[in-house]
């Protein structure tokens, strides 16, 4: 058949003059389309002897074939060629700072949890939970406080409330968080050192305190623990939180669950206003402390002839503003903005032992 070759020459010319997508689509067009001009040769093959029909179809087709590859091939060079235009204009510079996005912050009551976990963690304390909502039988009774004690009322309880007619005492929302002693001995038995923080509520509400605030229990039980282990045990968790050495005051006092028991201040300064831990000769009072009362470690399933040890609950909202120089209580919980993002962490800076 003649002219195959010069169709292939003219139109591999073309397909290779297009300079862009439209051209090569009217290439396309003029040459594979419907009324291209191959198309219309097909038609001829019709009219051919049977002899030439054999020659003509494949070679047809052949070049049908040629043309189609190569218009791919342009088409895909030509965008490759697009692209590397676009990209010679449009690159980004990663070393640039990222835009400040609005982020939220790790509230200070937090922080501080995380960093007192990390320092009790260190010397073998594990975290233990329990709920906020507490029968009044893990809030009182088994911590040894009966119910005639002027303790339930001290404590001014946040009672639940019952149906009329159902008698059975009310749930409390848990006065302190010492009745996580209790779960854990129940869940775990001696020997045992866990810490529990936690919220805790009192109707309480003035200038120094909030009806929730927070609390850190500490418990340790084994063969021979005592008061000793307790100072050490406080000693070097107050250095390690306050990042100076602080020593500690021990003053007899009474907690139903413990016996004897101890309050426990720490050492600081008052200079010009200015208070400042592990310095001077004044003293602050901490925490609440003692041995574990033998009726408690009983209640919780754990033989008092056998076990021994300390418990200890501290309010850490106030070792937050201590250590932080955050001046009210009452800023933690009123969810101000400005306040959050003021004294609030970043949530990449983790506590550890050895952060700064
Ligand atoms: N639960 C006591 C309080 O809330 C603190 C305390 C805990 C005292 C453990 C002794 C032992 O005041």
């Amino acid at each position: 058949m003649d002219g195959i070759a010069e169709l292939r020459a003219k139109y591999l010319a073309e397909v290779g003059a297009a300079g862009d997508p439209d051209a090569l689509e009217s290439v396309r067009l003029s040459a594979l389309g419907k009324k291209g001009e191959i198309a219309l040769k097909l038609r001829e093959l019709g009219r051919m002897d049977p002899e030439e029909r054999k020659t003509a179809g494949p070679a047809l087709n052949r070049l049908k074939d040629e043309i189609d590859a190569a218009l791919r091939a342009r088409k895909t060079a030509l965008e490759d060629a697009a692209l590397d235009e676009r990209l010679k204009g449009e690159w980004l510079d990663i070393t640039l700072p990222a835009r400040p996005r609005p982020r939220g912050s790790i509230h200070p009551v937090s922080q501080v949890m995380e960093e007192c976990a990390a320092i009790f963690a260190d010397m073998g304390f594990r975290v233990a939970e329990g709920p906020q909502v507490e029968t009044d039988w893990y809030n009182f009774d088994a911590l040894n406080i009966a119910p005639e004690h002027p303790a339930r009322q001290e404590h001014d309880t946040f009672f639940l409330h019952r149906d009329p007619g159902d008698n059975r005492p009310p749930h409390v929302l848990r006065t302190h968080t010492s009745p996580v002693q209790i779960r854990a001995l129940q869940a775990q038995g001696a020997p045992i050192r866990v810490i529990a923080p936690g919220r805790v509520y009192r109707m309480d509400m003035d200038q120094t305190h909030t009806p929730m605030f927070h609390q850190i229990e500490g418990l340790a039980i084994d063969r021979d623990i005592t008061m000793a282990n307790l100072k050490w045990c406080l000693e070097e968790f107050f250095s390690a939180y306050f990042g100076t050495k602080v020593r500690t005051r021990f003053r007899a006092s009474h907690f139903p669950f413990t016996e004897p028991s101890a309050e426990v201040d720490i050492q600081c300064s008052w200079v010009g206003g200015q208070l400042k831990v592990g310095e001077g000769d004044g003293w602050m009072e901490v925490l609440g402390s003692g041995m574990v009362h033998p009726h408690v470690l009983r209640s919780a399933g754990v033989d008092p002839d056998q076990w021994q040890g300390f418990a200890f609950g501290m309010g850490i909202d106030r070792m937050a503003m201590l250590k932080y120089g955050i001046p009210d209580l009452r800023a933690f919980f009123e969810s101000d903005l400005r306040w959050l993002r003021h004294y609030g962490f970043s949530a990449l800076d983790m506590p550890s032992l050895h952060a700064g």
